[in-house]
């Protein structure tokens, strides 16, 4: 087979597997947080987060929000963890060394997410209900939060690739790396977030989440439809110059175009769904279902392109060997171990939560 990554060596072609559907994950919740986050600040700048609730299509997605942002958060961190095993895999000397050159700025990432965290549990707080400036001040510090982190994570990405800053960036110390790409690249993990948000909210109200009414949910889900329509080919045309693919080089570009051709059919049939669902905003399932697909498919093919202008321009042969080397590295056992631990932790949480919502605590 010739579709990228299925033609790499081996242990490459592995790795990369595994890095993008992992990576998918945590897009998935990330692009929640990161829209979440946004679309919060916004009603909370605009003192729409304190009102008693009314019956509107906002309210009802920022009354979620409140309620999910703080496990979406915690979900995004917990799914970046295995990409991030892979990516320092298959980028060791390139991640790393980005890593250590803008160390401290990277390093505030943790205390900036744990800020993030508590806030979000405390705008979710009944104390500070009805306390309009109090809220949309921490609306905007969330915001504000998760921006600085999908930032540095741009940010880091992009120092890794520019081998030719590296010594100019230890000399003078700088902690932040400035490069004209990162502001558009951030422009287009915002735009697709927010499409990808809105399949994600949209399932939610169709769910009943958080006790909106069906009625109030139809008219939600329709809002989140129109952005979804816009935000999805928007995502789709804004990546071909913000991931790189328009300035590669003519090889590179038609390495990629059959991932970018599923990528662009993917958000084609996304936007589709979306507008599925506006007609038939009241049972909107089916056209969630082809939303969701299509934004899969988008997905796969960007990310895919993304990683194989990676591994290109840093060179595939210095990289190989080294996989080839790990890929013999056993560990396996420690890894089932703790792949049990790991599985049976979350059957006992998952077994407590649902005897305690049901009632059924052990007889004393
Ligand atoms: C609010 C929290 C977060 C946001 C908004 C966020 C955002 C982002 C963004 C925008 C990228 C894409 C970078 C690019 O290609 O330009 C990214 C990549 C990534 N993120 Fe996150 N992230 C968050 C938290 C985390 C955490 C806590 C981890 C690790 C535990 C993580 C792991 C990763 C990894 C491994 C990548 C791939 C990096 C690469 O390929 O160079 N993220 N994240």
């Amino acid at each position: 087979m010739t579709v990228f990554p299925f033609e790499l060596p081996l242990p490459t072609m592995w790795y990369v597997v595994l890095l993008l559907v992992t990576m998918l994950l945590h897009v998935a919740f990330m692009a929640y947080v990161l829209a979440g986050s946004m679309m919060l600040g916004i009603a909370g700048f605009r003192g729409m987060l304190g009102r008693v609730p009314r019956d509107s299509a906002w309210q009802a997605v920022t009354r979620v929000l409140k309620d999910w942002m703080p496990f979406a958060l915690s979900a995004a961190i917990t799914a970046g963890i295995a990409p991030l095993l892979f990516v320092q895999i298959l980028y060791q000397q390139e991640f790393y060394t980005a890593n250590l050159l803008s160390f401290h700025r990277w390093m505030a990432i943790v205390p900036v997410l744990i800020v993030a965290f508590y806030l979000l549990y405390l705008l979710k707080a009944h104390r500070i209900e009805g306390r309009l400036a109090l809220q949309g001040a921490v609306a905007m510090v969330v915001m504000a939060c998760v921006l600085f982190v999908g930032w540095s994570w741009i940010e880091n990405h992009l120092l890794s690739l520019d081998r030719d800053a590296w010594p100019e960036q230890y000399r003078t110390g700088a902690m932040v790396y400035a490069s004209p790409a990162i502001a558009p690249r951030l422009g287009f993990w915002i735009v697709s977030g927010f499409a990808t948000a809105s399949a994600l909210l949209a399932w939610q109200l169709s769910l009943a989440a958080s006790g909106v009414a069906a009625e109030v949910a139809a008219r939600a889900i329709r809002m989140l439809a129109i952005v979804g329509v816009v935000a999805t080919p928007a995502a789709g045309l804004i990546a071909l110059p913000a991931l790189g693919f328009w300035s590669a080089d003519e090889g590179l570009r038609s390495g990629t175009a059959h991932l970018m051709v599923a990528a662009g059919a993917g958000a084609v049939v996304a936007a589709a769904g979306f507008a599925l669902v506006l007609r038939r905003s009241s049972a909107p399932r089916a056209g969630l279902v082809v939303a969701s697909a299509g934004l899969t498919l988008m997905w796969l093919g960007l990310l895919a392109a993304r990683e194989f202008l990676r591994l290109e321009s840093i060179g595939l042969e210095s990289l190989s060997a080294r996989h080839e080397r790990v890929g013999t590295l056993s560990g396996l056992i420690v890894f089932l171990v703790f792949a049990v631990i790991g599985l049976a932790s979350i059957a006992w949480i998952v077994r407590t939560v649902h005897r305690a919502q049901h009632g059924l605590g052990d007889p004393k």
